[in-house]
């Protein structure tokens, strides 16, 4: 449904310009055509090993600290000493991967304001992890 919208927009938004019909169109335009560019970029694949000491991931250091790994697509959560929960963090809506935020075990993506909970069990894709001499490996 999605693809099918921002299809269509592309399609019309050429002669939607030329027609002229005013900035409000166009803003809207730039804004569709730019999403992918604002965290609707495709879901990666591969493995990926993150150095728990570098200090983007020193959140991840307490028990319910997160991050949103955006240079690799990664939803990441400290669930105990030994478990670090990693989920693409692509939103299950609309595939923003942006707009998150934490709180009650809970993600929420600003975009609707849907959440959704940080079990393997939910709506956000989960990747199995492991832990071993301060270096998470994500298997997905
Ligand atoms: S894109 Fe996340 S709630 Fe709509």
């Amino acid at each position: 449904m999605e693809n099918k919208r921002r299809i269509f927009l592309k399609q019309a938004c050429a002669p939607v310009l030329m027609a002229a019909l005013g900035i409000p169109v166009l803003e809207a335009c730039s804004k569709e055509e730019g999403s992918e560019d604002s965290g609707t970029s495709p879901t990666k694949s591969g493995p990926v090993t993150i150095n728990l000491s570098n200090a983007q991931f020193s959140d991840l250091g307490n028990v319910g600290g997160w991050v949103n790994y955006l240079a690799e697509n990664l939803l990441l959560i400290r669930i105990s000493t030994t478990e670090i929960r990693a989920f693409d963090n692509a939103c299950p809506h609309q595939g923003n991967r942006d707009g998150w935020s934490f709180a009650d075990n809970t993600f929420t993506c600003s975009y609707h304001n849907n959440s959704y909970e940080n079990s393997c069990s939910g709506s956000l894709r989960c990747y199995s992890t492991s832990i071993a001499n301060g270096i998470l490996t994500v298997s997905r």
